[in-house]
Formats: C-alpha cells, sequence, structure tokens
C-alpha cells in the first residue's frame, strides 16, 4: 500500500483523501513541486526548495512548518515507498476553509500533500527524441509560479497528443515561452539559445543546471528570446524537466529539425547531465 504524506502524518493512500473545501480543490490555489528521485535520493532538493518557497512567497502563502521538517518527512516518504529512481510530487495549498475567493483567516494552515512514486528515466526517448507541436501560449502572466493552476498546460498537452505529439512548445506572437511542461533550447550556428528567465516561464531548476554544466564545460549559450522560425530552421531542438531530463526534440509541426536524429550538442548534454546524476550520487 502506498504511503502518502498529509501534513505531519505519512499516511496509507487509502487514509489521504482531500477536503471538499480544500482551497486547491477549488481554486487551485497553491503550489507544487516535482523533484526526481535517483538512487534513493533526491536531485537538486535545495534548488527545488527553494523555488517551492519563493513560489508560496509570491502568493503570499505561509509555510505550515520550517524546510528541514518538510524535508524529514519527505525523505520519510521516500523510505517508506522503497523508490530508488522516481519522483516526489509536493503541493501545498491555501487550506481548507468554506469556499470565498478571499484568503481565509491567518489561522488557517496551509494544507502539505506529497507522495514518492516510481518512474524510470526516460532511456527510449532521449535516445530516439520525440517530437512537439507550436501552440498559442494561453496561460497567465505569471508562469514564474509553479502553481496548481495548470488548465492551459493540460489542454496544450492534450492537443500534442491529438497530434501524435509528446510535447506543446508555446510561444507568444513569435517569441517561443517554454512547453508545456519543459523548457525549451534550440542550437543555432553551434550557440545553445535558450528564452531568458521572466514572468513569462518557469525558471526549471533542469534548465538551470543546463546552463551551468554549459558554461563549465565551455559551450556558448545564450539566454534570449528564440522566435518561432528559428525553432523550426534550428541545427537541434531540445527540452529540459525534472522528469524529461535533456529530451531531444527531431520534429516540431511538420518539421523535421536537424537530420532528424537528435544532434551532436544535445547528446554531449545528455551525457553532461548524466555526469552530474553520478556526481550527485557520490556525495
Ligand atoms: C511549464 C513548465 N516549464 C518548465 C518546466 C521544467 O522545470 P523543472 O526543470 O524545474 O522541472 C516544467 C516542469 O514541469 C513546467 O511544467
Amino acid at each position: 500500500m502506498e504511503t502518502i504524506l498529509r501534513n505531519r502524518d505519512l499516511v496509507s493512500r487509502d487514509d489521504a483523501s482531500a477536503d471538499l473545501e480544500d482551497r486547491g480543490y477549488q481554486f487551485g490555489d497553491g503550489i507544487y513541486e516535482v523533484i526526481r528521485v535517483y538512487d534513493g535520493e533526491p536531485f537538486l532538493l535545495d534548488e527545488h526548495m527553494d523555488r517551492f518557497e519563493r513560489s508560496a512567497r509570491e502568493i503570499s502563502l505561509k509555510m505550515p512548518c520550517e524546510r528541514a521538517e518538510l524535508l524529514g518527512r519527505m525523505r520519510g516518504l521516500i523510505a517508506a515507498n522503497e523508490i530508488a529512481t522516481g519522483t516526489i510530487y509536493v503541493q501545498m495549498t491555501r487550506g481548507v476553509h468554506p469556499r470565498s475567493q478571499m484568503f481565509p483567516p491567518d489561522s488557517v494552515p496551509a494544507e502539505v500533500t506529497a507522495f514518492a512514486r516510481p518512474l524510470d528515466r526516460p532511456g527510449a526517448e532521449q535516445r530516439n527524441g520525440v517530437s512537439a507541436i507550436l501552440t498559442a501560449d494561453m496561460r497567465w502572466l505569471r508562469c514564474d509560479i509553479k502553481s496548481l493552476n495548470l488548465l492551459p498546460n493540460v489542454l496544450a498537452r492534450q492537443t500534442a497528443r491529438k497530434a501524435g505529439c509528446y510535447e506543446a512548445i508555446q510561444h507568444r506572437g513569435e517569441a517561443v515561452t517554454e512547453g508545456a511542461f519543459s523548457n525549451v533550447f534550440i542550437v543555432a550556428e553551434g550557440v545553445v539559445l535558450t528564452t531568458p528567465a521572466s514572468n513569462l516561464i518557469l525558471s526549471g531548476i533542469t534548465r538551470a543546471k543546463l546552463l551551468e554544466l554549459c558554461e563549465a564545460c565551455g559551450w556558448p549559450v545564450v539566454e534570449r528570446t528564440v522566435a518561432c522560425q528559428e525553432l523550426l530552421g534550428a541545427e537541434e531542438v531540445f527540452i529540459t524537466s525534472t522528469v524529461n531530463e535533456v529530451m531531444p526534440v527531431v520534429r516540431v509541426n511538420d518539421q523535421t529539425i536537424g537530420n532528424g536524429e537528435p544532434g551532436p550538442v544535445t547528446r554531449n548534454l545528455q551525457k553532461a547531465f548524466d555526469r552530474a546524476i553520478d556526481g550527485a550520487a557520490d556525495v
């Protein structure tokens, strides 16, 4: 039986139901994180927790406990579910209170829920590459907050799926923003390009790691607006996320990217990312 974190307690899945009046349930009034687990260890945990706390601050949501306490419980979750390779999902909502759009009183504590599940690394997709569609970005103007409100992402992903594609790469006007569940990079004339962090994208933890790896390896990398036409004509395209790591994109709409196979820069960055994972495991 799966074990879930409900606030302070580790409980069995059957005992972990949501309250009808939970604001996450009624308004999507909350935030979340997805953290990779490799070899039983959460990867880039501090970075994820920094972003979690930032998201909370940005929507004036008070953490109900110290970070160390929450981390202890999350580790307990990994152990209880015997997760080797997987993910932790953790969310925090503005608590349980009779439905009203106004914030509840300060005395209402945030509700924290987390689960840890096994999930293999997407090896076949990473070797072969995936396809994507380009779609208009319909989201709000605070995409930097990892909010529970994912309806536009859900709709974009479903459109991609109907088109037989893996990801939906979103754009505002001519500018590429990000995927429905990933950040987007292209390689043009040997330079790695990615949309700058702003309110229009989620500042991905994997994205930041990739930028760091590019710098460490001396590969030219520039954060600037990428136009849809540039993406379609790029030598290489790849997406990054906690779940996908470094995922080559070999077709966008009807356009084959490069020669239709994952390109050399993407391959090298995949290897560098693998080393970062192995390095974290060695610490
Ligand atoms: C919209 C969006 N952008 C980017 C990312 C990648 O972020 P991270 O690398 O922190 O997983 C995600 C991850 O789910 C996402 O949902």
